[in-house]
């Protein structure tokens, strides 16, 4: 039985193939096409995920998507009625609904197909509270989805038992914890679709001067611990806030209105210094995240005291509060999917279907991330043969090593020289982390790292941290707390006494975004880890993704690019 799922014409398109309750295969539209955030119909992955199964599309029984038209209609009709919208935000709501419903018939004029597939629409929150849940080892657990909008809703909690996950509480648009962040960073001077993860990394900068501001516009309610925006300060209920697609990467017209600069003070411009100000504006921006975040997960606890929490939506992505559900809430375990956003939605919506029709067999469970396209030696081999000359004359040298501990070693050895090494191997992450497979290997105990890699390859903000990538074994010794975290989602403060060890890897609060790297699920990861620890007694590198402002390399040819645009030192495929 395949079932193909698809988030498509929504941000980070994505399809997946799961057949008989395993992944086949699943990845993000933007990694081929090679636009960040690509929204659309996701055809370049739908055909991967094909070829992967060798299938073609006539022969897919189910296919999912993660969006339901006509869900929560009563809500949208007061809505209408209540707030008289502008009738252009109304016009583009219709023609997103449209779209969605009518995905399947632009599969078969994309394939000059009659579909035999059955299609399912299945709520966008549905979808990704699945995407944690149903794929996740919890016999049951408390589900919640945090998120910009979807069919009409903002935020869903719900329950996972066994194979079924329900959704019983919602906050309705116009009200929206991912609307608020992503206002907040377009006041801090960060315009673009995704940004938030900026503002994110600037927090520990500053302090909580902005935070009495902050709880005026968003509201927590006391008696069922869910949020409200004071919607004077925002402009995507009123006004057409544009959400166009220029070449299909998302971009979202202006969030906040006059009355937030009566509030803050004047916003600042893309390119603009970054001064104190800002950065207590973003400490309270992510304070009143926390705030709320908090509040919901109280509120979810008591109404289902399960020790587990399946987490998803794009707010799962603020990893800094993930990393303090341990700490603040009675949660003793969470699942977080490696796709939290909603590219998950794929996942989601897929895993939803095969629990309708599984018929008893097993779930299917996802500790890993590595469900994207691989390159076989041979493959290599020949780009690297046709490029011959090209890496030459920039003054490389090619080794072939067939001993994958050899290679770990004299990759380690780079590493703990200070080298700059892309690190290309098996199939490519889910979801918008490297993670061991598309990634740049550095150096962790070096205090100038961060500089060196900023300068020669990745460009980017300084105040931004890189992350870690740890060996499991190893967490407890080096973190103050010990968990899983696969899919670097959960930020923990590096032990006080081992900071120092690792400054290129240790944000200006003590946090360390980590990777727990497993042997059983990357074995060669693990093994390289494992050599650079025997070289340095460190069990960690820097890990940080395989790109330079674009999407996270897919093919070899682009890693190659790469090495040869960049000052990278070393690339190891
Ligand atoms: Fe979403």
């Amino acid at each position: 039985m395949n079932i193909l799922g698809l988030n498509a014409y929504h941000g980070d398109s994505a399809a997946c193939l799961i057949r008989d309750g395993q992944l086949v295969a699943a990845a993000e539209e933007e990694r081929f096409r090679r636009i960040k955030h690509w929204a659309g119909l996701p055809t370049y992955s739908i055909d991967y995920c094909l070829a992967e199964g060798g299938l073609s599309l006539v022969d897919v029984e189910h296919i999912s998507i993660n969006r339901k038209p006509g869900v929560n209609n009563w809500r949208r009709l007061a809505f209408v009625l209540t707030r008289r919208p502008d009738p252009r935000l109304m016009f583009q709501k219709i023609r997103n609904i449209r779209r969605a419903s009518s995905a399947h018939e632009a599969l078969e004029k994309r394939y000059g197909i009659s579909l035999k597939a059955q299609v399912h629409h299945v709520e966008h929150h549905l979808a990704h509270l699945a995407s944690a849940f149903l794929v996740s080892r919890f016999d049951e657990a408390a589900c919640i989805s945090i998120d910009g909008f979807g069919d009409f809703a903002s935020t869903a909690m719900g329950f996972g038992r066994s194979r079924a996950v329900s959704i019983d509480e919602r906050v309705y648009f116009p009200h929206s914890l991912g609307i608020f962040y992503s206002a907040l960073t377009q006041f801090i001077g960060f315009p673009h679709y995704g940004d938030e993860y900026k503002v994110m990394g600037l927090a520990p900068y500053g302090k909580p001067e902005f935070l009495a501001q902050m709880r005026q516009i968003v509201r927590i309610q006391p008696d069922d611990g869910t949020f409200r925006l004071a919607l004077k300060y925002f402009r995507h209920h009123t006004d057409n806030v544009s959400y166009s697609w220029n070449n299909c990467a998302p971009e979202v017209g202006m969030l906040y209105t006059e009355r937030l600069i009566d509030l803050l003070g004047p916003p600042r411009k893309s390119g603009e210094p970054l001064e104190q100000k800002h950065k207590d504006i973003a400490y309270s921006v992510q304070a009143m995240y926390e705030e709320a975040f908090f509040a919901l997960l109280q509120a979810l606890h008591k109404r289902y005291p399960s020790p587990n929490l399946a987490l998803s939506g794009g707010c799962a992505m603020n990893s800094v509060a993930n990393g303090k559900v341990y700490l603040r809430t009675p949660f003793k375990k969470m699942y977080l999917p490696a796709a939290a956003g909603d590219a998950g939605g794929a996942i989601g919506g897929a895993s939803y279907v095969w629990s309708m029709i599984a018929n008893g067999k097993p779930r299917l469970h996802l500790d890993s991330a590595y469900s994207g396209p691989a390159f076989s030696d041979r493959e290599i081999e020949k780009l690297i043969e046709s490029k011959k000359q090209q890496i030459l004359d920039a003054g490389c040298a090619i080794r072939k090593i067939d001993n994958e501990k050899e290679l770990c070693q004299r990759t380690a050895t780079a590493i703990a020289n200070a080298k700059v090494v892309g690190w290309f191997q098996g199939r490519m992450e889910r979801g918008p982390r490297a993670l061991g497979n598309s990634s740049i290997l550095c150096d962790p105990r070096r205090d100038d790292m961060k500089d060196i890699l900023n300068a020669r390859i990745k460009r980017r903000e300084s105040f931004r941290p890189f992350a870690p990538s740890i060996l499991r074994e190893a967490v407890s010794g080096w973190f103050e707390q010990d968990d899983d975290v696969p899919f670097m989602m959960q930020v923990f403060q590096i032990r006080l006494e081992k900071r120092a060890l690792v400054p290129a890897v240790c944000h200006v609060d003590g946090s360390g975004r980590l990777q727990t790297v497993h042997a059983d699920t990357n074995p060669l990861y693990h093994q390289l880890i494992s050599e650079f620890s025997r070289l340095t007694s460190i069990p960690l590198v820097l890990n940080t993704s395989f790109n330079e402002n674009e999407p996270v390399v897919c093919r070899p040819e682009e890693a190659l690019d790469r090495l040869l645009l960049t000052k990278m030192n070393l690339l190891v495929l």
